[in-house]
């Protein structure tokens, strides 16, 4: 299905709420900060996320927030009955090549929130903004991502080095992206129905 011109700037949509099954997705404010530190803290995700620090502490989270509010990365805070488990956004740092991110909190790891979040995300990014295409990576060492980003219909396009500040190094990362023309085709066919 053709998606019709986006009149809105990222701007104006950062007040958007997404829904999903069990989910719900909106913009993180700084009364999120204590929880987004509990989930980003953990070395276990940080040292999955490129520009997280490790340790990362409440003045992080509050940087964190704050700057987010302040560009226009488009960024949501995952609840799941009200708690926060996750963070899933959109990095427009190169804006030719926006990008997915995501990271939930090792609790709630398994339960298919990452690619029920992720999907809302890449439905969202798809309908509201005039992008060809969605990049991703994962550290190579990261199949739970990588599948993630496959569930998605994201492709594999090959390997970069990347610095992770957690990691103090540098690490494969598998390079990833969706297609609008993917896109649209996977959500076509989640649409039909058997008569
Ligand atoms: C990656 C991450 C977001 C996944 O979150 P999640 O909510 O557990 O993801 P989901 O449950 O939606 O899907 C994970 C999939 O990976 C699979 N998986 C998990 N660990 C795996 C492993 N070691 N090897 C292969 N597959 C694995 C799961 O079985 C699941 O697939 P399935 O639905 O087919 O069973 C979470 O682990 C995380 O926050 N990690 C740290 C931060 C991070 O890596 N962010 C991504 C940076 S690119």
């Amino acid at each position: 299905m053709l998606q019709e011109t986006p009149t809105l700037t990222p701007y104006e949509l950062r007040a958007v709420v997404l829904e999903t099954e069990r989910l719900v997705l909106r913009q993180p404010t700084l009364a999120d900060v204590k929880a987004i530190a509990r989930v980003v803290g953990d070395k276990r995700v940080s040292i999955n996320l490129r520009r997280v620090p490790h340790p990362y502490s409440a003045d992080d989270a509050i940087s964190f927030v704050t700057t987010t509010a302040a560009t226009i990365d488009t960024v949501f805070l995952v609840e799941h009955e009200r708690a926060a488990v996750g963070l899933v956004g959109v990095s427009w740092e190169n804006e030719n090549a926006p990008e997915l991110g995501y990271c939930f909190g090792v609790d709630h790891w398994g339960k298919g929130y990452a690619t029920e979040a992720a999907r809302a995300v890449i439905d969202y990014a798809f309908e509201e903004f005039a992008i060809d295409q969605l990049l991703a990576g994962a550290r190579v060492l990261n199949p739970a991502s990588r599948h993630v980003l496959e569930k998605c219909g994201f492709q594999w396009t090959g390997v970069e080095l990347h610095r992770f500040l957690a990691l103090g190094s540098s690490t494969p990362v598998d390079r990833f992206k969706l297609e609008r023309s993917v896109w649209a085709s996977l959500r076509s066919w989640s649409n039909s129905t058997r008569r």
